[in-house]
């Protein structure tokens, strides 16, 4: 059976049985601080869990891309060693929000396998909450009475809590689960040890396959459990290691999910898969990596140097390091794989084939730039050895963490090479160093949240009521004390606010909470999931009591002026430079616009005076605003809304138009009624971002007329200072032709002088002994035409001594020059010579054995300098 259609069965399955089918969220979290990946099926349902949200349906399945590298469930370090971890999988996930629960789930899940797949019952273990006295747990007798029917007790094995306790995350919903393991090894092994002993084992060949958890309980910042108000189901299903046991294969990777990758890798890199199991692990690692790191891209999150950018960063280096030092490639190689991936998930996760050129783009940079690094470090470790030289046999784990943190070199690719140089590594040495740094960053990182305490019991759903009021009388239903960085501060929910909360690149509304007399500032608005948080530095005297929350009106205005001119603009790029442009992140305030967005060159003048134009001309149009709420995503598809990849929709999303033929798309965000309010739009810069990404910053309204009205200052300022009244241009142009003529002048002027002084010089020639001497005290315009005088008085004159003692431009200068045979015959040194006489003038200087010169700071000093050239070549002839 396919994989494709092994995914469609899941999901047709769970369709017979009332769930509604939804697509994956992205991989990439963006609206909850506690999780920077989707790490499992359920964290898009989080608040239906917790009751913060209803959801449409009360039955769900879907697969779910999950990404497992950092926070609680990290499997890194076993990708592409072993056959079954993987960065980035699929899972496969059904929920009962408050509907069905342990019956019906285990016995479905039961069914789906052994009928829809026809996996053998034989082979099939699965296992139970044991209980746990330290939280007062008791075991799942429930699960096990109903598992009991199903399968021979034999089969059933209890587990513990770290095996069979499901939890997201340090806080959050959890519940005791049910897992279903399988035993895929020949029957002469099995023969030999049971599968039972080797559930929970880290077997290869046994392995877990679906985890069906009951949610009851939320974990508490203070770690004790809430028992929830209704119970839930969620379960997970590793679709890799599903289509392994039904394509009967012993390897992840032997299935058609990864065989067509690891061919085309070992076809460009010239060696067959199966062969060397170091090759082997390289192969797999590539064909793993680069479906964890083209998803994240094409979701919205681009490599970078910090949080979930830096993860995905050192995936795709573990990756460049094993297609390097394994497979022997030594130029970009990863980028290449993209089209086939894109056209193997064409259908199930549309996203990466919509966006193939860009996330190519992307991945062939950082491949490039991290080559590069990878060879400087390569250097370095060559260096290092030097260094080293047989004084010792280790390298010192502050040198080993220099080469992880400065080259990106992963602590084994160090101890690779190290070996290959007859060296050991200070590992312990590295993870100090290691622990040092993840304290200090730590450190910086930590906030420390509280509980929530009620205030007020929750009637409904917070509601936001800011796109129609801008203040409301709302109560207070709960806040928890935040600590970060020291500052103690409060997040604040209320019944209905009018405050935006960041999110979708627009800033969160500020303002204030008005009690009785009290007002206390809200100094930024953030979400969590779909809960809107109020952050203030205290809470009112009588939290029970009526609010007026007020929302800043000033603030307001101009930052909906900015987005909505970032939709505008959106419009005008893709008519101006073509429909590949998508935005790729935005962040809108009161002050300016940013708008990041694929396209691959730099924008010309002409293209940016275009796009401007066309925005103010819509500006000037007064275009109305037309908001759609609560609209289904399939019609809003239709009004040919430009869904932006990687944000993460309801079923139900906001369609805002200006202008069905202009600017159509989905959009939480706070936008003006008609365009005419924004009144004037001025882009102030364009730039790169990251490969195939650029950035434009604008501004609109009084910030756009600040703009214009600073560079026509400076523009008069020009025109007072060149004294006209004309264009500036002009004046300047006159200005700089006027200074070239004056220029050329001034030269041949210089030319002028250097003759006439050299005349004068060759009439004061007089001979010593054979040398003909000129020295002279003189004044002169400029060290060139001193140069000048004395290199043709060089080439006049035989048996020459040349000192001149200048002035120019009021300080002091000498130049010696000597004849060569003068230089020879006498023993001369024009360089000596000079350094002695600027002695005479608090200088120094030097040159060459014929020509030298020097510079001082007395002019006083200068006659002595010619008296003293006299006595001395006087006394060299006598
Ligand atoms: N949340 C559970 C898991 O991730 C089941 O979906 O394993």
């Amino acid at each position: 059976m396919e994989s494709k259609i092994i995914r469609k069965k899941f999901l047709e399955f769970f369709k017979s049985k009332e769930h509604q089918i939804v697509s994956s969220a992205p991989i990439v979290n963006k609206n909850d601080p506690t999780l920077m990946f989707t790490n499992a099926g359920m964290n898009q349902f989080k608040d239906y869990f917790l009751g913060n949200k209803v959801p449409t349906s009360r039955r769900v399945a879907d697969t779910q891309k999950c990404l497992r590298v950092s926070g609680k469930h990290n499997d890194l370090e076993e990708v592409g060693i072993d056959t079954y971890h993987h960065t980035m999988f699929e899972m496969l996930g059904n929920w009962s929000f408050g509907d069905y629960f342990k019956e019906e789930s285990i016995q479905w899940s039961w069914d789906l396998l052994t009928e829809e797949f026809k996996l053998p019952k034989d082979r099939i273990y699965v296992t139970v909450f044991g209980g746990d006295p330290a939280e007062n747990l008791q075991p799942d007798n429930e699960a096990y009475q109903l598992w009991k029917k199903i399968v021979p007790e034999d089969r059933i094995l209890y587990g513990s809590k770290k095996d069979n306790f499901w939890e997201m995350g340090d806080q959050g919903p959890c519940g005791p689960a049910s897992e279903i393991h399988i035993d895929l090894r020949p029957e002469e092994e099995i023969a030999k040890i049971p599968g039972k002993n080797l559930v929970n084992e880290d077997h290869p060949l046994v392995v877990e396959i679906w985890n069906i958890v009951f949610i009851q309980y939320n974990r508490k910042a203070d770690s004790s459990l809430e028992p929830l108000p209704e119970k839930h189901i969620d379960t997970g299903m590793g679709f890799e290691r599903l289509v392994m046991a039904i394509q009967n294969k012993t390897s992840n990777y032997d299935t058609d999910v990864f065989q067509p990758l690891i061919k085309f890798i070992a076809d460009h890199a010239g060696k067959k898969y199966g062969q060397n199991p170091q090759d082997d692990i390289a192969m797999r690692v590539l064909s793993d990596h680069i479906r964890a790191i083209s998803f994240t891209i094409a979701d919205g999150q681009l490599p970078s140097n910090n949080k979930a950018g830096y993860v995905i960063r050192r995936i795709l280096r573990r990756a460049v390091r094993y297609a390097y030092t394994f497979l022997n490639f030594r130029e970009p190689f990863l980028y290449k794989m993209v089209p086939l991936l894109a056209k193997q998930f064409e259908e199930v996760f549309p996203e990466l084939k919509e966006q193939q050129d860009f996330v190519q783009k992307v991945i062939q940079e950082e491949e490039s730039s991290f080559l590069r690094t990878l060879e400087n470090g390569l250097k370095r470790l060559e260096q290092i050895k030097a260094e080293i030289n047989g004084k010792t046999d280790t390298i010192d784990g502050k040198t080993v963490f220099e080469l992880y943190d400065t080259f990106g070199f992963p602590l084994d690719l160090t101890a690779l090479i190290a070996r290959e140089n007859g060296l050991k590594i200070d590992e312990e040495g590295f993870q100090e160093e290691m622990a040092q740094q993840k304290d200090r960053s730590r450190k910086a990182a930590t906030t420390e949240t509280g509980d929530w305490q009620l205030v007020h019991a929750e009637e409904h759903e917070p509601e936001f009521i800011g796109y129609d009021h801008l203040q409301s009388a709302s109560s207070i239903v709960k806040y928890r004390k935040v600590k970060a960085k020291k500052k103690e501060q409060y997040q604040v929910v209320l019944d209905t606010t009018p405050f935006y909360a960041e999110s979708g690149g627009q800033v969160g509304d500020t303002g204030y909470l008005e009690v009785g007399s009290e007002k206390i500032p809200v100094t930024d608005t953030k979400r969590e999931n779909d809960l809107i948080i109020h952050l203030t530095d205290k809470l009112p005297a009588d939290p029970k009591a009526e609010v007026n929350a007020v929302v800043d009106v000033k603030k307001r205005q101009l930052t909906k002026n900015n987005h909505t001119a970032t939709h505008l603009l959106h419009a005008a790029l893709r008519q101006v430079l073509g429909d590949h442009v998508t935005q790729k992140g935005s962040f809108v305030n009161d002050k300016v616009l940013r708008f990041d967005f694929s396209h691959f060159s730099k924008l010309s003048d002409e293209e940016l005076t275009e796009i401007e134009k066309i925005v103010n001309k819509k500006i000037r149009e007064n275009i109305p605003l037309d908001e759609k709420r609560n609209v289904p995503i399939e019609e809003a598809q239709k009004l040919g809304a430009m869904a932006l990849f990687g944000e993460k929709y309801g079923d139900f999303v906001r369609v805002i138009t200006f202008d069905p033929k202009y600017s159509v798309e989905l959009c939480g965000g706070t936008h003006v009624q008609a365009t005419g309010e924004i009144g004037f739009f001025k882009i102030v810069s364009e730039s790169s971002v990251a490969a195939g990404v650029r950035r434009i910053e604008a501004v609109t309204a009084d910030e756009a007329e600040k703009y214009v009205n600073q560079n026509l200052d400076v523009l008069n300022l020009i025109r007072a200072t060149l004294k006209t009244t004309g264009d500036p241009v002009k004046a300047v142009g006159d200005l700089l032709e006027e200074k070239n003529t004056l220029a050329k002048q001034v030269e041949a002027y210089q030319g002028q002088e250097g003759q006439t002084v050299k005349e004068a010089l060759l009439e004061k020639s007089t001979n010593f002994g054979g040398i003909n001497c000129i020295i002279e005290s003189l004044k002169i315009s400029s060290a060139d035409t001193l140069k000048n005088i004395a290199f043709e008085l060089r080439n006049q004159v035989e048996n020459l001594y040349l000192v001149l003692a200048a002035e120019i431009e009021g300080r002091p200068h000498i130049t010696v020059m000597l004849s060569d045979n003068i230089v020879k015959e006498r023993s001369l040194n024009a360089g000596k010579i000079v350094k002695d006489l600027a002695k005479e003038i608090q200088g120094g200087g030097g040159g060459q054995p014929f020509y030298a010169t020097a510079g001082g700071k007395n002019s006083a000093g200068l006659p002595k300098v010619t008296e003293k050239a006299t006595e001395f070549i006087k006394s060299t002839v006598a």
